[in-house]
């Protein structure tokens, strides 16, 4: 597993799996969106062509199944983009519209194929 600047355990950020099958833990920043983290922190190929607006799909992750239902529900908008996107699962979510903080520490998710 390659660690992402600051030797985060995966207990103590996110632990994201890339669309390589690779493992990188990344420390969580509280208040700040899971896809600048995964950007910008951990350095994984998230485009955001959008920002982080819930507008263009291009930061899509799947959350594990035992973390899905602790993430606050997607609002309409996310709810909505995730609808229209090809390889949608149950534990979908935009990246861009989950808050790090401690109470996620050790979320688990995988980068989702690019459409
Ligand atoms: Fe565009 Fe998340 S960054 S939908």
């Amino acid at each position: 597993m390659a660690a992402a600047r600051g030797a985060v355990t995966a207990n103590q950020g996110v632990l994201a799996t890339d669309r390589e099958g690779k493992q990188h833990a990344v420390a969580l920043r509280s208040g700040q969106s899971l896809m600048r983290t995964l950007k910008y922190d951990g350095g994984l190929d998230i485009d955001a062509i959008c920002g982080g607006n819930a507008i263009c799909g291009t930061c899509h992750i799947y959350v594990d199944a035992d973390w899905y239902d602790r993430l606050p529900e997607p609002e309409d908008l996310e709810a909505e983009l995730l609808d229209q996107l090809v390889f949608t699962t149950a534990t979908s979510r935009l990246a861009c519209q989950v808050r790090g903080g401690p109470d996620i520490a050790g979320l688990r998710v995988t980068l989702a194929p690019q459409e």
